[in-house]
């Protein structure tokens, strides 16, 4: 493991793309390594970051966020979720897995709305300063299985939240080549995955990297 406290990953990507399965598996291998596994999400993480995806998931047919509140909306969910959760269990020597990070504003109201990236770059400087994931998981296929799966998954669970899966598929492509985008500038940091495989073949993948970074191979 590296030398500061804790580690820090994030697993990105659109929708359906099985980040929550994928998260889930990831932290019961680690756990199984004897690890300390911290798993949260955004936008979540905390009460207030909960209350504030309460925002985006129960809206009412008139309300429209522009991006950029979108943004700041995300970014205060962020910075409460850094101080209150993520670096707590990282001073705690915990491995903190995160469903979605900055990577998503980047995609989904930068590449996606057409926010101004370094607008984006701004309110987060402002608000989370250089703080970024250890390891950063892209996962990627073509958006049109994603948004089936997705799909899916939500006549399964009726959770309601489709607000982004009803966007246009032009957008999630935008976002999709956005995450790719991302993954060639922050090259250290995230791996870029093929989401278009079996569950466990994706899995393995994600072990196996996760343990040597960890230092655990
Ligand atoms: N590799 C895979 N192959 C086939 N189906 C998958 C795969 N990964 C996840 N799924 C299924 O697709 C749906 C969406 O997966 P999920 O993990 O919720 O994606 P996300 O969190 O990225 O939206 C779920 O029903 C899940 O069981
Ligand atoms: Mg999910």
């Amino acid at each position: 493991m590296k030398k500061e406290k804790g580690f820090f990953i994030t697993l990105e990507g659109g929708e359906g793309t099985g980040k929550s399965t994928q998260v889930a598996a990831l932290a019961a291998f680690l756990e199984d390594k004897g690890l300390d596994v911290v798993v949260t999400r955004e936008p979540g993480g905390t009460p207030e970051g909960e209350a504030i995806r309460n925002l985006f998931t129960q809206r009412t047919d008139d309300m429209e966020w522009s991006p950029m509140a979108e943004c700041l909306l995300m970014f205060a969910a962020r910075s409460m979720h850094i101080e209150k959760t993520i670096k707590p269990a990282m001073n705690a020597g915990k491995v903190v897995i995160c469903d979605r990070f900055t990577d998503s504003t980047r995609a989904y109201q930068g590449y996606g709305h057409g926010l101004d990236l370094s607008d984006i770059e701004i309110i987060r400087d402002i608000s989370i300063q250089s703080f970024a994931p250890d390891l950063t998981f892209i996962l990627d296929m073509p958006v049109e299985i994603g948004l089936a799966r997705a799909k899916g998954r939500l006549a399964d669970d009726g959770t309601g939240e489709d607000r982004f899966e009803n966007m246009a598929l032009d957008f999630h492509n935008r976002m999709r080549d956005g995450f790719l985008d991302i993954a060639s500038k922050h090259r250290e940091r995230c791996v870029v995955v093929n989401a278009g495989r079996d569950i466990d073949e994706i899995s393995k993948e994600l072990r196996d990297v996760a343990a040597e970074r960890l230092g655990i191979a």
